[in-house]
């Protein structure tokens, strides 16, 4: 029975970005901008211009959460951040 969970990708790393998120970054956002957690992300503070500002930021964020996230954790966040809120071009 054990055979598909092998074939699901997600599963390598169990890392899930959607409630990670939601466990450890909208709290702290929602109380920077006293609304909603995901204001923030509507690009209006110009802080975040494209995909490689996009990581740091998210890289800053983790570290002050002392999360130590590597690449895998980094590239998942960016990737559901982006496809949800930024929509920026792929890196180049
Ligand atoms: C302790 C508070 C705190 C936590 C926890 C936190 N953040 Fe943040 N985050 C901030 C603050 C404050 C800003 C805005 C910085 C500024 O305006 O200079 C921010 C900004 C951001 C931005 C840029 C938003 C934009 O478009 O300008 C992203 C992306 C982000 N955080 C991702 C994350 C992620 C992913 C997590 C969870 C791993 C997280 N943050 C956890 C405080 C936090």
């Amino acid at each position: 029975m054990s055979v598909g969970a092998l074939l699901l990708p997600m599963s390598a790393t169990g890392f899930e970005a959607e409630s990670v998120h939601q466990e450890h970054c909208v709290h702290c956002h929602a109380r920077v901008t006293g609304g909603e957690g995901d204001v923030l992300y509507r690009g209006t503070r110009g802080l975040v211009r494209d995909s490689k500002q996009l990581r740091a930021r998210i890289d800053h964020c983790q570290r002050g959460a002392s999360l130590n996230w590597g690449d895998v954790e980094l590239e998942a966040m960016r990737a559901y951040l982006n496809a949800r809120y930024y929509a920026f071009p792929a890196d180049s």
